[in-house]
């Protein structure tokens, strides 16, 4: 593609360009469906961008590009056309065939004549967006209900609300929706925020919300948040008659409603819905928190109308609380692979959420100590959604005297060894690299789902082959054989076959999976992806002291200072001669490097005034051809920047960086080679 260069067709092309990427941002973010490998779409970008920025005169507000804006000095108050209300809360299937009872005596004798919806209870922040002409002018939190506060500016840079809507938009649509953080996604944004020792949130709502209320888009835009609609307040040339045509409705204009679960029918099939969403609760990607009942009909929802704070016409029926109270019989304490003692409530077995609990976390000393736990306490349990249930209080007001305080023991219960605390630790941990328990958590650890994944070798086949002395470290489990493997408990052959078959599969592992199996503190799979793709190789990183560390964006001091230990450490180097030994090789394979020894591998350039050999896409292409990237801006972590004729303020500013500037010249004969 060449650019074009006379006015008109410019205009065209960039017009075409913007069309492109928000079908492709629609088919992505909204239908989850993309028809382009990522690399096609940000080249498309890339045009986009570099176009406009050559005329910045043509840049429209709706542009694919102008997601993120300038950040705000302040939050501006919004007034909602329509207030946004709350709704009636229920507990139970009872509470709902009571609300149902009501909203027919209500009627008094006239019959409903409509169906129910039953929608999953998003646990997020909720939203107004408003359209006017199909162009996004607003969006607001909900405040007290008549007053919230103006978030535009981020809710701009949400990839799944477009920019303009689709096909043929209403004069004036407001737009009710839940602003969410899906539960992986908020799950590596802490560890991300911990390893940089940034705050960390308590849930992906808590994080959602304190993203939505940022001053600068630039961090929303780094977080990945979503919204899905399910409502609407004030609109013009926009009337549907029921929730399913307003559902339909919204997703023809490009609007993600999907909630993967909405059941139509009568007030059993609404109580037979709530069984079981609560059944598949944990399968949502995000938190819900109940099941919204809503009257289908909207002129029936009408006549129905308000009472204090909520419609008559919805509840919400919550799901069972996720907390209990038990007695604490003992606190027991777990060593863990890295030596961590963490002392853990043996409790008398509670059902809380359907799952009978029978241990609990007490996480460490501190927490005893802040908590004033004491053995024999009738204590409050609680279990968030697929986390480690934990203890959450004491009911003291029911003490007899007979409780006892806990000491954690000043010698590792399982080697014997003398515990230490860390400065500045709050957790005391065995220091013996050699205690069965760490042994053992480190294999069970290596053999893990998120580590190699090795099929067939579970947590009781670890604790036999630990037992019978067989398997010291990791790399020992590829010198075990079938006769070795036979005599082990409810080990035949078949299963034998199974377990070195997948070790033998597994010689030549996904390097960012060796390294987070490997153990090392800190580094978990989003650091462990980092570095692989940092890296590329065990060697690489093993070398690498802290400076070169540091300099992967997203590693911080704590996490570089970790790594180093680990490799200076003469038990971790003889484990990686073991697995070099037994013929264990982890490899990387790199997202698609266009060309491995580049002229650019690895290397960030930026553009600034006019080429005359070729226009700004083209030479951005052959610059990540060439094993490039393209930044957005002049930062410290720019290589080149490479300037042709009348260059703008960026060379100013790489001047002042001391970044290395490329003529025209010299950057066609780095590129020829
Ligand atoms: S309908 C009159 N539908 O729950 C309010 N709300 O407790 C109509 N929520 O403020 C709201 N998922 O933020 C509706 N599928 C859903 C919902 C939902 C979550 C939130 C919403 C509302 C709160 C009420």
């Amino acid at each position: 593609m060449t650019t074009p260069k006379d006015s008109t067709s410019v205009r065209d092309r960039l017009e075409e360009l913007r069309q492109e990427i928000r079908d492709h941002d629609y088919r992505y973010y909204v239908l989850s469906k993309p028809i382009v490998a990522d690399a096609d779409y940000d080249k498309l970008f890339r045009e986009l961008k570099a176009l406009e920025a050559e005329h910045p005169e043509w840049v429209t507000p709706d542009s694919p590009t102008q997601r993120v804006g300038a950040p705000v000095t302040s939050i501006a108050k919004v007034e909602h056309n329509e207030p946004m209300l709350s709704l009636e809360n229920a507990y139970s299937e009872d509470d709902l065939r009571e609300w149902h009872t009501s909203l027919l005596n209500y009627l008094k004798a006239e019959a409903l004549g409509s169906d129910f919806v039953a929608e999953p209870k998003l646990d997020g922040v909720s939203i107004e967006v408003v359209y006017v002409d199909g162009e996004l002018t607003q969006a607001s939190t909900r405040g007290d209900g008549w007053v919230g506060e103006d978030v535009t500016h981020n809710v701009r840079t949400i990839a799944s609300v477009p920019q303009r809507l689709r096909g043929e938009a209403p004069k004036r649509l407001e737009l009710r929706g839940e602003v969410i953080m899906t539960k992986d996604d908020f799950t590596k944004l802490n560890q991300r925020m911990l390893a940089r020792g940034d705050e960390t949130f308590a849930n992906p709502r808590n994080l959602a919300s304190g993203t939505l209320k940022a001053l600068d888009p630039k961090i929303t835009q780094e977080r990945p948040l979503d919204i899905f609609f399910y409502g609407l307040g004030k609109c013009e040339g926009f009337a549907p008659a029921t929730q399913r045509e307003l559902l339909e409705g919204l997703e023809a204009l490009g609007l993600k409603t999907n909630l993967r679960f909405a059941r139509f029918g009568a007030i059993d099939a609404m109580v037979e819905s709530y069984r079981e969403l609560q059944r598949i609760r944990s399968e949502f990607a995000f938190e819900i928190d109940g099941m919204v009942v809503k009257v289908d009909d909207l002129a029936l929802r009408e006549r129905l109308g308000l009472r204090a704070r909520s419609p008559r016409w919805a509840v919400a029926v919550k799901f069972p609380a996720m907390q209990g109270t038990t007695t604490l019989n003992a606190i027991t304490v777990q060593v863990g692979r890295l030596g961590t003692l963490t002392p853990v409530a043996e409790l008398e077995p509670v059902e809380i959420g359907g799952v009978t609990v029978s241990r609990a976390t007490l996480h460490n000393e501190d927490y005893i100590r802040k908590l004033d736990v004491r053995i024999g306490d009738r204590v409050f349990v609680e279990r968030a959604g697929d986390v480690i249930p934990k203890v959450a209080g004491v009911v003291k007001e029911v003490r007899t005297g007979g409780e006892r305080e806990f000491e954690l023991p000043k010698q590792c219960p399982e080697c014997g060894t003398g515990v230490v605390r860390d400065e500045g630790a709050v957790a005391s941990r065995c220091p013996n690299p050699s205690c069965p328990a760490r042994v053992l958590g480190a294999l069970e650890h290596f053999v893990s789902r998120g580590a190699l994944d090795l099929t067939g070798i579970g947590p009781s086949l670890i604790e036999s082959l630990v037992k019978k002395e067989l398997v010291k470290n990791p790399a020992d489990l590829w010198r075990l054989t079938k006769t070795e493997l036979l005599p082990l408990e409810r080990m035949g052959e078949k299963s034998a076959a199974k377990v070195l078959k997948s070790l033998e599969e597994a010689r030549r592992p996904p390097l960012s999976r060796f390294l987070f199996g490997l153990g090392i503190k800190d580094v978990g799979e989003t650091v462990a992806e980092l570095l692989a793709e940092s890296f590329g190789s065990l060697a690489a990183l093993a070398a690498a002291d802290e400076a070169a560390l540091t300099a992967v964006k997203g590693i911080g001091s704590e996490v570089a200072n970790s790594i180093v230990t680990w490799f200076a450490d003469p038990t971790n180097a003889r484990l990686l001669a073991d697995f070099r030994e037994v013929g264990v090789e982890p490899v990387h394979e790199s997202r698609p490097q266009p060309v491995g020894n580049g002229a650019f591998s690895g290397k960030s350039v930026l553009f600034t005034g006019t080429l005359a050999s070729s226009t700004r896409p083209e030479a951005e292409e052959k610059v990540v051809r060439q094993g490039g990237r393209i930044l957005k801006s002049v930062s410290k972590n720019l290589d080149f920047l490479i300037v042709g004729a009348d260059p703008g303020s960026k060379l100013k500013k790489a001047q002042e960086l001391g970044i290395e500037i490329l003529d025209e010249e010299t950057f066609l004969k780095r590129l020829g080679g």
